[in-house]
């Protein structure tokens, strides 16, 4: 059997699992979803998020790219976020990043590794801005995995800069936004920030929102 092919069979089996479980499973998922949480996380594939949070289908909606950035010119990114924090009125966004993170490892070297090093050069003035705690971790992997909490706090900063988490935050206090580290060695999340509408963002980046209403 092909590797793939394994993959389709496997569906087979989970889709009936399912239905054997809860006759009524695929008719309640068809109807919609209504997920309290949007989650920003890193392609690698060790760090599924509804697996490490034992979530199910329908839970936890989910953007996934190289390294877990937001990245204000990244479309992509930026209708997801809309959409959830928008639409689905998502509670929570969750940027979860991963220690032993290839992307950063890569970010903090001087390798050529052609298209991608565009996407890594965020991670590189990242590490501009705190290179003096970082130059001083001498080793590689402990200095790599530092960056990596320091990223996600970054990308916690570069949501609350949109003016689609402002806006949001303005007319209805939400969502909070938090930033998580997992283990791979261990699989558990840690907690480094969470940013709400009352928490201080430099006015470099705060927009004039004073044309929306708070709802009631
Ligand atoms: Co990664």
């Amino acid at each position: 059997m092909k590797s793939y092919e394994k993959l389709l069979l496997e569906n087979k089996a989970w889709a009936q699992e399912m239905v054997e479980r809860n006759p009524a499973y695929f008719e309640r998922m068809a109807e919609g979803q209504s997920p309290e949480f949007l989650w920003i996380g890193c392609s690698d594939s060790r760090v599924p998020a509804e697996d490490i949070t034992n979530s199910n289908p329908g839970e936890i909606f989910v953007h996934r790219n190289v390294a877990n950035m937001v990245v204000n010119t990244d479309l992509n990114l930026l209708s997801v976020l809309e959409f959830a924090v928008n639409v689905l009125k998502v509670k929570h966004v969750i940027v979860c990043g991963h220690y032993s993170c290839g992307g950063v490892k890569a970010a903090l070297t001087q390798q050529n590794i052609g298209l991608i090093n565009k996407w890594l050069r965020n991670i590189k003035d990242n590490y501009r801005l705190h290179r003096e705690e970082l130059d001083a971790i001498e080793d590689y992997d402990a200095r790599a995995d530092r960056m990596v909490e320091l990223n996600v706090q970054e990308q916690v900063m570069n949501l609350a800069k949109t003016s689609i988490i402002q806006a949001a935050w303005k007319r209805e206090q939400r969502p909070l936004l938090h930033g998580w580290v997992y283990g791979l060695k261990d699989g558990i999340l840690k907690q480094l920030a969470t940013m709400g509408p009352d928490d201080h963002l430099d006015p470099i980046y705060r927009y004039d929102l004073s044309d929306l209403e708070p709802e009631a």
